[in-house]
C-alpha cells in the first residue's frame, strides 16, 4: 500500500465566500414555512423536479429556492467540484492515503483505461461461466450431486451491497438455486444457515477483497469443517469453494482452485464493489443478463455525472442538500425510507456507503475538521417505521431529513395494496411538510365535541410542527435497472459531499484499531494469565472466565 499525493484540491470551506453566503441565506430560511415556498411559487412542483435515468427527483419538500440552491453550487463552484469529478473518472488516486483510483465505474461502462475495461470484460466472461454451469446443473459436488444451494461469506462492501440487490430483485429470482448469506463471527449466523444445507449441493463464496477479514475467513474456515466432516478427510471438496478477492495467493493458500476464484481490483472499495465479482450472488439468483441491467443502470448515472454541467448535476445537488442541512440548519441524521418490502435492506448498504465513506474528522491534507461531515444514515422499509419511529420524525426534537424511495407500480397482483403503500408514502412526506397548528388541533378537538378545557390540556400535545423537509425519488418499477441507477445516486452523492467537506470518501483507517484490540482480547480470552492494560476490559474478561470456569 502506498500513500500517494492528494490529486485533489481541497478549500476550506467555512472560508469560502458561498460557506458565509449561506450562514446568512440559512438564518432567513429558517424563518419561512415550506407552505410559503409554494404560495410564492405556484409551479414549484415542477421547478424543483428532476429526471435521471428512470428516476424522478422532487425536492419541492425542501427549505430551498432557486437562490438558495444558486449559493449551494457556488459552493460547490468554490470547492472544485467540476475538477474532482475529472479526477475521480481518471486513473488518479482519488484514494490518495491509500495511493489509488476509485474506478467502481470501470465496472459497469466503458470508463478508465483499456487494460481495466479488458480486466472487467474477461472477469465478466468468467462469471457468465459459471452462472452457466450452476443453472445448467452441470457444476457437481464431490458426490456428483448437481450445486443447487450457493452460500455468500463475506462482510460489510462483500456483504450488505450484494444482499441489499439480492432481497430487491427479488420478483427476478430464478428457482434453480438457493441463495444465503453469512456474515457475522457470531457461530449462530453459519450455524443457521448450514442447518437447512446439505453439504453434498452446497457451494461456498468466500467474497474477501483482502482474503484477511477475521469474520469471512473464521466463518469459511467452519464451513469448510463442515464439508470435509461430511465428505470425509480424504475427498476433495475444492469444488465447494470459490473465492473473490484481489489476493488470489491467499485464497490459494486456503485451498481454493484457481480456476474458483474471480478477481477483485485495488481500485474498487468494498463498498463500491457489488458492481465486481462481488455482486455473483445477484447474477446466480436472477441472471447474467439482469446483472447486466443493473450495471446499464448504474452506467446511465455516471454518464450524467461526469459529463453534466456542474449546476444540472443531480447528485451533486443532493449532496449539497445534505450539506445545507447538516452544516447549517444543524441536522445530525438523515433518515432513508423505501417503501418496498424488497427494499427493506437499502438503508443498510447505503449506511456503509455513506458513514464509511465520510465519517471522517480529518480532511485530506490531514488537518483536523472543525465542522459536521457525514450525517448518520439510517432508516427502514415503510410502512413499518410508521409504528415504530415517525413519532420522533413528526414531534420529535430533532429536523430529520428523509429521502422516500417510493416505486410507484408493484410487481404483485394486489395493486389496491400498493395504492395503500402510496398513499402512506405521500402522506408522511404531506404531514412531515404542513404539520398541525394548535388553532387546527383545538378546531378538530372542539368539532368531535371534546370540551373546552380537554381541548386547553390536550392541544399543546397533538401539535405538529411541520416544516420538516423530505425528498421522494420515484420510480415506475423496481427494475434492476432503476435499482442499479439508484445505488449509482447515492455513490456519486456520498463522493460530492466528500469533495466539498474536503475529505477522502474512499479510504477507512477508522475500522483498523478496534480489529487489532479484539485480536488482543481474543488472545487474552483464550490464553489466560495475560490480562490486557485496559481495566474495563480486563474485569470483562473476568466475568467471562467465570461464566466459563
Ligand atoms: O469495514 C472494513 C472493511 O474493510 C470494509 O471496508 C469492507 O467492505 C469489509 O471490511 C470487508 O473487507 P474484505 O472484502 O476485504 O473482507
Amino acid at each position: 500500500m502506498s500513500f500517494s499525493q492528494n490529486p485533489l484540491k481541497c478549500a476550506y470551506p467555512p472560508s469560502l465566500p458561498a460557506w458565509k453566503a449561506l450562514q446568512t441565506e440559512a438564518q432567513q430560511a429558517r424563518t419561512k414555512t415550506l407552505k410559503e415556498y409554494f404560495s410564492n411559487s405556484p409551479s414549484r412542483t415542477h421547478e424543483l423536479s428532476y429526471q435521471l435515468s428512470s428516476l424522478s427527483i422532487d425536492l419541492s419538500r425542501h427549505h430551498i429556492d432557486q437562490r438558495i440552491i444558486g449559493k449551494l453550487f457556488d459552493l460547490a463552484d468554490e470547492s472544485y467540484l467540476t475538477d474532482a469529478i475529472r479526477v475521480l473518472f481518471s486513473e488518479q488516486a482519488s484514494n490518495h492515503t491509500e495511493g489509488r483510483a476509485a474506478l467502481h465505474m470501470a465496472l459497469r461502462g466503458h470508463v478508465g483505461p483499456p487494460d481495466f475495461i479488458d480486466a472487467v470484460q474477461s472477469c465478466h466472461e468468467k462469471m457468465a461461466a459459471i452462472v452457466d454451469a450452476l443453472h445448467q446443473q452441470h457444476w457437481l459436488g464431490y458426490s456428483g450431486k448437481a450445486i443447487n444451494t450457493v452460500i455468500n461469506i463475506g462482510i460489510g462492501g462483500s456483504d450488505l451491497g450484494p444482499r441489499c440487490v439480492y432481497e430487491a430483485l427479488h420478483p427476478y429470482h430464478n428457482p434453480i438455486l438457493s441463495l444465503k448469506f453469512v456474515a457475522n463471527i457470531d457461530p449462530a449466523d453459519l450455524a443457521d444457515t448450514l442447518s437447512n444445507s446439505d453439504p453434498e449441493t452446497t457451494l461456498f463464496i468466500i467474497a474477501s477483497k483482502s482474503f484477511t477479514t477475521p469474520e469471512t475467513l473464521s466463518n469459511a474456515l467452519a464451513a469448510r469443517q463442515w464439508l470435509q466432516e461430511s465428505a470425509g478427510t480424504d475427498t476433495d471438496i475444492s469444488n465447494h469453494f470459490i473465492a473473490i478477492t484481489a489476493r488470489t495467493d491467499r485464497a490459494q493458500k486456503f485451498g481454493i482452485n484457481e480456476d474458483n476464484i474471480l478477481p477483485l481490483w485495488d481500485w474498487v472499495g468494498g463498498r463500491f464493489s457489488l458492481w465486481s465479482a462481488i455482486g455473483l450472488p445477484i447474477a446466480l439468483a436472477t441472471s447474467f443478463d439482469i446483472f447486466k441491467q443493473l450495471l446499464a443502470g448504474a452506467a446511465e448515472v455516471d454518464k450524467h455525472f461526469s459529463e453534466a454541467p456542474l449546476r444540472e448535476n443531480i447528485p451533486a445537488l443532493l449532496a449539497l442538500l445534505e450539506i445545507w442541512y447538516v452544516n447549517f440548519w444543524g441536522c445530525q441524521s438523515i433518515a432513508v425510507l423505501p417503501y418496498d418490502h424488497h427494499l427493506r435492506l437499502l438503508p443498510d448498504h447505503l449506511q456503509q456507503l455513506t458513514m464509511e465513506s465520510n465519517g471522517k474528522c480529518v480532511r485530506r491534507d490531514g488537518t483536523p475538521i472543525d465542522y459536521n461531515t457525514a450525517p448518520v444514515l439510517w432508516g427502514s422499509a415503510g410502512t413499518i417505521g410508521q409504528h415504530s419511529f415517525h413519532q420522533m420524525l413528526h414531534q420529535g426534537t430533532q429536523m430529520i431529513p428523509v429521502d422516500f424511495i417510493l416505486p410507484l407500480s408493484s410487481h404483485q397482483p394486489n395493486q389496491a395494496q400498493h395504492a395503500q403503500m402510496v398513499a402512506n408514502c405521500l402522506a408522511q412526506a404531506q404531514t412531515l411538510m404542513e404539520g398541525l397548528t394548535s388553532t387546527e388541533v383545538a378546531n378538530n378537538l372542539a368539532a368531535e365535541g371534546v370540551d373546552a378545557s380537554t381541548i386547553e390540556a390536550l392541544t399543546p400535545h397533538k401539535v405538529m410542527p411541520g416544516n420538516r423537509p423530505s425528498t421522494i425519488i420515484t420510480t415506475a418499477k423496481l427494475t434492476p435497472q432503476s435499482l442499479g441507477s439508484l445505488i449509482a445516486l447515492y455513490e456519486h452523492k456520498t463522493f460530492t459531499a466528500s469533495v466539498i467537506l474536503g475529505i477522502n470518501a474512499f479510504d477507512q483507517w477508522g475500522v483498523e484499531l478496534g480489529k487489532k484490540a479484539a485480536a488482543s482480547i481474543y488472545d487474552a480470552l483464550v490464553n489466560p494469565g495475560t490480562p490486557p492494560a485496559n481495566p474495563a476490559t480486563a474485569t470483562a474478561i473476568d466475568q467471562y472466565y467465570q461464566q466459563h470456569q
